[in-house]
């Protein structure tokens, strides 16, 4: 099968997109973190694809879709990801956000929860930001507009990765330090402000009620296991895993476990052929 990448207009703004798998399959929608872009999600995609409509698409501003005019928020980022279900005529998926695509998927399924059957969440939180880290994001706007994206890319790639990787990935390293460099100023700014101005969504997880999938990497230091956990705690019935030799994007670094997990969770939404 052909991954195929297409673009819809979705709220006056260009969404670019990755699809695979039969129309007739239950779709799952990926969202990635920040500031990167669909394509840290070619590997599960081609991994889930005979069984899965696989979807995985560019937020706003983001790797090819465009920022449009309105103002950055998470609501404006869950209104995106209804508005691309209905273009694509699905009325049900299983949505599995990475970091900030976690807190999409989880301001998404607080208001339109009728619309999803099953949740991923990797390497994510459901706490707002505390005053240091709007602080941070205030000064890190503040830098990107005095020196540019490098300077920033070359920063925040630090806290990603394990030592690891840094040793011995380098091709996933450049990839996503190419991606946050390819992302425009603009963008990095109105969604890092999004990013600073988003609700806690902990004191809404006891309302989940489909099957949850929480992943996180042993070593990420964004959103350690102990936040992971905690959405866990919350969630009624969600499946805890940790990822070895990963860091915050534990996708790309043990994409071997990382697809195992994933696809023993999504094997119960498949038809029992027994
Ligand atoms: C991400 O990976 O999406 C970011 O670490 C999220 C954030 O900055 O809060």
């Amino acid at each position: 099968m052909e991954i195929v990448d297409s673009t819809l207009t979705i709220n006056n703004h260009q969404v670019n997109y990755s699809e695979a798998g039969s129309h007739s399959s239950i779709a799952v929608i990926f969202i990635h973190g920040f500031p990167f872009s669909k394509e840290m999600w070619r590997n599960q995609m081609e991994a889930l694809e005979h069984d899965f409509r696989v979807i995985a698409y560019d937020v706003r501003g983001h790797g090819r879709s465009s920022s449009g005019d309105d103002t950055f928020s998470l609501e404006l980022f869950a209104t995106d990801l209804v508005g691309l279900m209905n273009a694509l005529g699905i009325e049900k998926a299983i949505l599995s956000g990475l970091s900030m695509g976690g807190y999409i998927a989880l301001r998404t399924i607080e208001l339109h929860a009728s619309r999803f059957i099953g949740l991923v969440l990797c390497d994510t939180q459901c706490v707002a930001d505390s005053p240091e880290s709007r602080e941070k994001r205030i000064k890190a706007i503040a830098s990107i507009k005095a020196n540019g994206v490098a300077l920033y890319a070359k920063a925040s790639i630090t806290n990603l990765f394990t030592e690891e990787s840094f040793r011995n990935k380098d091709e996933i390293i450049t990839k996503i330090l190419n991606t946050i460099e390819q992302t425009s100023s603009e963008t990095l700014c109105r969604t890092l402000l999004a990013l600073s101005n988003r609700k806690e969504t902990c004191t809404e997880l006891h309302a989940i009620n489909i099957p949850t999938l929480v992943i996180v990497g042993r070593e990420d230091k964004i959103t350690p296991i102990t936040v992971a956990q905690q959405l866990h705690e919350r969630i009624k019935n969600s499946t805890f895993v940790i990822i070895d030799q990963a860091g915050h994007l534990s996708n790309l670094e043990n994409p071997v476990q990382f697809n195992s997990n994933l696809k023993l969770f999504l094997s119960q939404f498949l038809p029992d052929i027994a």
